[in-house]
């Protein structure tokens, strides 16, 4: 018998997924010795010391077994009295939180809780690559708000109204940004809060920046008036607390929506992982020093690679918060896939083209500043060399 044709029986929007642009270039790079990366989206730091020794301290004392499927209870509680310190939102930790796998499961699980067949969710691009593959893997259709250049990448109300088609359910927003770091004002969010309230939009909002938040700042959607209610607010320990391996994210929001998601976490996940759980706890109780010496350096290396791009003649804005900026690689003549792979061939410094986040990311390169200040000098310097034989 001849061997079974998988790929003829492989669910069809499965097929259709395109791989994630930044792992097939990260594979190359993975490859090549003493390449100097700016681009992976995870910071340099090891997770703080607290957070380790705690961890290992629970393992000792034979912390090895399942939780509860929405998540200890004194990490939601953390978590909730840490919502309401940083910004003054109060959520229930009984029904109002849920304990992720990071908010990448966090993302998939608020789709599949409240999407039917032909609802559409309006999503910011250029974007992180997970949201268009988890709207089309719950059945939704993804409805791109654009974005513009002119505006720095900064999603306005216009750009939200334009894409807005009737279908639409979910306003899925992210800020301070991935891939081009920045955030929404006061007045924009305002003005999008009026407009959820009008259409009666669940308003779904990755908010794992919001820590990296530089001069301004950080306004979670669900602490304008009258959202809370309409509100999933996504968060986690990934990026401000350099924990990106222990895999933690949590949702906070509605409780009929918590208990939808928990329904399907309960039957995928189970839990988040335990040994995780109470790591992000003790981050919550006895990090924050770090959160903040981390966010400080960022500060810094901000500054830094803005103005070295600059200075290379690669017009580059300073983006709000997050740890990406997202200079303008236009006046060189390439492509970013070109500008990417020849920086690569050249000068053995990784970046990642801004196509790999959608279309209007052309021209664009996404570049990580979750790397030591050396590594960025050094990664200045070669762009720099680099940019000056195409001119
Ligand atoms: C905007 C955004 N959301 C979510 C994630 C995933 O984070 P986590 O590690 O919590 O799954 C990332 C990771 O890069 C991200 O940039």
């Amino acid at each position: 018998m001849p061997a079974p044709l998988w790929d003829k029986r492989l669910n069809r929007t499965v097929e259709q997924i395109k791989p994630s642009g930044i792992r097939q270039f990260f594979d190359i790079v993975a490859a090549r010795k003493d390449c100097i990366s700016l681009g992976v989206g995870e910071p340099d730091f090891v997770s703080p010391r607290p957070v380790i020794e705690q961890a290992i301290t629970a393992l000792r004392d034979g912390f090895t077994h399942y939780t509860g499927n929405q998540g200890l209870l004194s990490l939601r509680t953390a978590i909730t009295d840490y919502l309401d310190q940083e910004y003054g939102v109060r959520y229930d930790p009984a029904s109002e939180v849920l304990v992720t796998v990071g908010v990448s499961e966090a993302v998939d699980l608020a789709f599949r809780a409240t999407l039917n067949a032909g609802d559409a969710v309006l999503y910011p691009q250029p974007s992180y690559v997970s949201y268009e593959p988890m709207i089309a893997l719950a059945g939704g259709t993804p409805l791109p708000c654009y974005a513009r250049r002119e505006n720095n990448f900064e999603l306005l109300y216009e750009d939200i109204v334009q894409a807005y088609a009737p279908k639409a359910k979910i306003l899925f927003l992210n800020y301070p940004a991935n891939p081009t770091g920045s955030s929404m004002s006061r007045e924009t969010l305002l003005k999008v809060a009026d407009f959820a309230r009008e259409k009666d939009l669940l308003v779904i909002s990755d908010e794992i920046y919001g820590e990296l938040t530089y001069e301004s700042r950080h306004l979670p959607f669900s602490t304008l008036p009258g959202m809370k209610e309409r509100t999933l607010l996504l968060g986690g320990f990934s990026k401000a607390f350099a924990m990106t391996g222990w895999r933690v994210g949590y949702a906070c929001g509605p409780a009929e929506i918590i208990r939808a998601m928990t329904k399907i976490h309960q039957f995928s996940m189970l839990c988040a992982p335990t040994i995780s759980q109470i790591a992000a706890e003790a981050a919550l109780k006895y990090a924050l020093e770090d959160r903040d010496r981390m966010k400080q350096a960022y500060h810094l290396r901000r500054d830094r690679i803005v103005n070295g791009f600059n200075a290379a003649g690669l017009p580059c804005y300073k983006p709000a918060g997050a740890f990406y900026v997202f200079p303008d690689i236009r006046s060189t003549g390439l492509s970013s896939m070109e500008f990417a792979s020849q920086l690569l061939d050249a000068e053995n410094v990784a970046v990642v083209p801004g196509t790999a986040f959608g279309a209007t990311g052309e021209g664009f390169i996404r570049c990580s500043y979750a790397t030591s200040m050396e590594e960025i000098e050094k990664a200045l310097f070669r762009i720099n060399r680099f940019v000056r034989t195409l001119r």
